[in-house]
């Protein structure tokens, strides 16, 4: 057990799958694996582990935020010994290219901060994806026949962001679209050799206003879980 995380040494899977909404943990690992079992409940950030076409898989909430995320992901790594982990989770589309219900695999994030800060200091270190995830997401995206987008993302510190100037920068160079936990997950796997990945799906545009309904999240959700899964099992 840890600060955070309920289960014995030994329940956690090796690969971890990371939405930030714990409910969506507890949605996807009920529906994508097999022998499922609950191994965290501190807090309410739900974690299950399972099998994938037999392979042991955690799902573990990660809550909102890369200092929220960064607490889930040092204790995966640091005490349950993780080494795949891969954030499921939404984001708003920055692009006219992008479109609700899309799918974004971030090769890099962009960001003003992160709880890494205190140690890299003035070093504007470059997070990125693993490059063999992101090569079989993209593979397992495209048989699925999803609209997916490989590149950079924007990862927040502010859901209400004011400052209208800063996304007008991140659209004109290119960024897809915005979250706010992949660059400290990528930096975390960085540091400790893991390999991470962050596979989004778009649930707003910031363009265009646009949100997908309620009613679709699942259906939109699940591709984005069955990507995660074949690009950690190709
Ligand atoms: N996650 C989903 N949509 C988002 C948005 N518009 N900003 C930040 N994070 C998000």
């Amino acid at each position: 057990m840890t600060i955070h995380i309920g289960a014995e040494k030994g329940e956690i899977a090796e690969t971890v799958l990371l939405p930030g909404d714990p409910y969506r943990a507890k949605w996807a690992a009920e529906t994508f694996l097999n022998d499922v079992k609950l191994v965290n409940n501190v807090r309410g950030m739900l974690g299950f582990t399972g099998t994938w076409r037999g392979n042991p898989v955690t799902i573990q909430g990660s809550g909102m935020g890369m200092p929220s995320l960064s607490i889930y992901v040092n204790e995966l790594i640091r005490d349950y010994g993780a080494k795949t982990l891969i954030r499921i989770g939404s984001c708003g589309g920055m692009q006219d290219s992008v479109n609700v219900r899309d799918v974004i695999l971030a090769m890099t994030s962009t960001t003003l901060s992160t709880p890494s800060r205190g140690i890299l200091k003035e070093l504007n270190f470059a997070p990125c994806a693993d490059w063999g995830l992101l090569q079989a997401a993209a593979t397992a995206a495209a048989a699925k026949g999803t609209p997916t987008h490989i590149g950079g993302i924007y990862s927040s510190d502010v859901f209400y962001d004011e400052r209208p100037d800063l996304n007008e920068q991140m659209v004109r160079h290119g960024i897809l679209g915005v979250e706010m936990e992949a660059a400290e997950l990528y930096i975390l796997a960085a540091r400790y050799k893991c390999r991470a990945l962050a596979v989004l799906t778009v649930s707003d545009h910031l363009l265009t206003g646009e949100a997908l309904p309620a009613s679709e999240r699942e259906s939109s959700f699940g591709d984005m879980v069955e990507i995660a899964l074949q690009a950690a099992f190709p």
